[in-house]
């Protein structure tokens, strides 16, 4: 049995499997329509979502499956006090793979010690989120068919971002990958992801305050939204949330093919009158984590 908690479990060929079954699946969805009869999916989320429990939904029923589950800890027995891993185990009893979302860091891999069933990470607090990174890579699969030689710009929060971390460290792994980080100084790219995932692989990046500066360069922009949620006093949200606004007026420096990427939702970070740009790719990415979802539970369920 294998778990998917952290994005580089899965290799890069892998990778490129699971995107191969998405794109088949988008082709021949009939192909792949009772594939899980009789199987079901336990979403476990103990934090709120839209796209990424609903996808993993509609990914289990387009699959021929069933999903049971909750959307709010308050609705579980973790409002009573139970743990992680004793829900985590009961649940391992009734569902046949389970995907949970958490506040708090490490909380899916610990899940993942008490689970008789594979166990997805679909987000654990400021950490990572590696179902939003295979929904990431494969739109840039689709939308520019490549990865070596990108420059990806990160734009944001990339402190608290979870999305930014799962995704430097896959991008870390393909050839020539330029980084180039956008935020203010209080959002920075953590440290340890520096010192232990782009400085090994000797990944060029950049860091900066200026978007307009570094924007003619990008072949991807991934803006982020500031991570309420995550900060300790509401005065430092106020002062942050709008440290970056993509109008059209800025996107005319960029590149005619560029894509402007977001993992969803939006707050205030993309002006709504971006998009109608082409290069605006985040709806079809929300779509493509849909497709990306159902390969990624036929490969751990052991049916593909
Ligand atoms: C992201 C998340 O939950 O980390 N959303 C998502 O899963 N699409 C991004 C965010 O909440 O800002």
């Amino acid at each position: 049995m294998r778990n998917l908690i952290d994005i580089l479990e899965l290799s890069v060929e892998e990778i490129g499997e699971l995107m191969g079954i998405a794109d088949d699946i988008i082709e021949r969805p009939e192909a792949y329509s009772d594939i899980c009869k009789g199987k079901k999916l336990a979403t476990l989320f103990f934090e709120p979502s839209t796209r990424t429990r609903l996808s993993f939904e509609a990914a289990m029923y387009e699959l021929g499956g069933n999903v049971l589950g909750f959307s709010e800890a308050n609705s579980s027995s973790a409002a009573k006090g139970e743990s992680v891993s004793d829900t985590v185990r009961i649940v391992s009893y009734y569902a046949d793979i389970i995907a949970m979302r958490h506040p708090k860091e490490g909380a899916p891999l610990v899940a993942s010690y008490a689970s008789d069933v594979p166990v997805i990470n679909a987000g654990d607090g400021g950490h990572n989120h590696p179902t939003q990174t295979l929904t990431d890579l494969f739109t840039i699969k689709r939308e520019i068919g490549h990865f070596d030689g990108l420059t990806v710009g990160f734009c944001g929060d990339l402190k608290f971002g979870r999305t930014v971390h799962s995704l430097l460290c896959a991008l870390a792994r393909y050839k020539n990958v330029k980084m180039v980080f956008i935020s203010p100084e209080e959002l920075k790219m953590p440290d340890y992801l520096i010192q232990e995932v782009l400085i090994p692989n000797n990944i060029e990046y950049v860091e900066t305050t200026s978007l307009d500066e570094v924007m003619p360069q990008l072949d991807v922009l991934y803006m982020t939204r500031v991570q309420k949620e995550r900060f300790f006093n509401e005065a430092d949200y106020i002062r942050l949330k709008d440290s970056y606004i993509l109008t059209p007026e800025k996107l005319a420096s960029a590149k005619a093919d560029m894509r402007v990427l977001h993992p969803l939702p939006r707050v205030n970070e993309i002006a709504n009158t971006v998009d109608k740009d082409e290069r605006a790719a985040y709806f079809r990415q929300a779509k493509n984590g849909k497709y990306i979802r159902m390969a990624l539970i036929l490969r751990l369920l052991g049916l593909k």
